[in-house]
């Protein structure tokens, strides 16, 4: 039996409870080990909630118990949940994480103190939801050159964008369907100002090409000043608008960039609406691969989380997590660039 601990009770955590109690036999067949969720951590109550046994509200609790194997942060956030983490990995627990905030500014640092315990620090759910997106490009994707990385990857600006090219819908009312939905952020200016989807694609291209890429230092537009007049110009020439995450490797180095871009009806992403993420990989000798699934929301990204928790269990004392360098890879200007 192994025991975890859940930080944050909020959407994905009460989710990540749900899964691990629902497919409590498949996943512990998948495992080897039944999980058992020992505490919660939350700063509220919740009288008769399932969780109501196993509420802390101090971590001190979690981190001094020796049971407690993995933690699972699904607070969000920067503070407390880096201090969180970095004590869990230096008391020697793996941790498995939905936080793309955490991994896209601290992940190389976080990987590299897990390693050193011989325990993993786990992100799948940080990009793409519920999309198997981080483990395929550590894993799988591992015999090619990622020549290019283009990704949906914000659920909340795709379900807007794809509510106003169909519908018509206005943007306000449509963020606020998102909001009530449980996809947008706490802060929904991180969705819609690319804030999100930028530290997502920085976490991708940090793997793809093994250094920090500094979110930073991404050219990011997001879809504030999209409106009605650019669906109506957009469908004349037969295409979509898409908030895109790219990087690409060209000849004179790496460009990043997130912005709404045109997309051709020919493009694998263009049929990808909705609270949909998608995500193109071209390897210079797989070609294109290309992952499409809920990128947001409660069960999806507990999905995520929870396969991510599996894999701890089955790799306890061993580090599968791939790691990237704490130098950072400078970008080239995106202004200067022709795509
Ligand atoms: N607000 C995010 C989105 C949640 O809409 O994609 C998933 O990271």
């Amino acid at each position: 039996m192994i025991k975890v601990a859940i930080l944050g009770y909020g959407t994905v955590g009460s989710g990540v409870f749900e899964i691990i109690r629902e497919n409590k036999d498949l996943i512990a067949a998948n495992a080897g080990e039944e999980i058992e969720v020992k505490y919660v951590l939350d700063l509220r109550d919740f009288p008769g909630d399932p969780c109501e046994n196993v509420l802390v509200h101090d971590y001190n609790i979690i981190l001094e118990d020796p049971e407690v194997e993995i933690v699972i942060e699904v607070m969000g956030g920067l503070k407390p949940a880096y201090d969180f983490v970095k004590a869990a990995l230096d008391a020697g627990k793996s941790v498995c994480t939905s936080n793309k905030e955490l991994v896209a500014k601290h992940g190389a640092e976080l990987i590299r103190i897990a390693k050193s315990h011989n325990r993993n620090f786990l992100f799948e759910a940080s990009v793409g939801g519920g999309i198997p997106i981080i483990r395929p490009i550590n894993m799988h994707i591992t015999a090619d050159k990622i020549c290019e990385i283009t990704g949906i990857l914000n659920g909340t600006t795709n379900y807007i964008l794809t509510k106003m090219d169909k519908e018509g819908a206005d943007f306000a009312s449509t963020l606020k369907q998102a909001q009530d939905l449980g996809y947008a952020e706490r802060n929904p200016e991180a969705d819609i100002e690319g804030f999100d989807a930028v530290r997502k694609i920085a976490i991708l291209a940090s793997l793809a090409k093994g250094k920090t890429v500094d979110f930073e230092e991404i050219y990011t537009e997001g879809i504030s000043n999209i409106t009605d007049i650019d669906f109506k110009y957009a469908k004349t020439m037969n295409k979509s608008i898409k908030l895109l995450g790219k990087c690409k490797n060209e000849d004179d180095g790496v460009v990043a960039s997130v912005a709404p871009r045109l997309l051709s009806q020919e493009h694998p992403l263009y049929n990808v609406n909705g609270v949909v993420n998608g995500i193109l990989v071209r390897g210079n000798m797989v070609g294109d691969l290309v992952f499409i699934g809920s990128g947001a929301g409660k069960l999806p990204t507990a999905s995520a989380v929870v396969s991510d928790v599996v894999d701890a269990v089955r790799h306890l004392n061993v580090s599968t997590t791939v790691m990237w360098d704490e130098e950072k890879l400078e970008l080239e200007d995106f202004s200067k660039s022709k795509k």
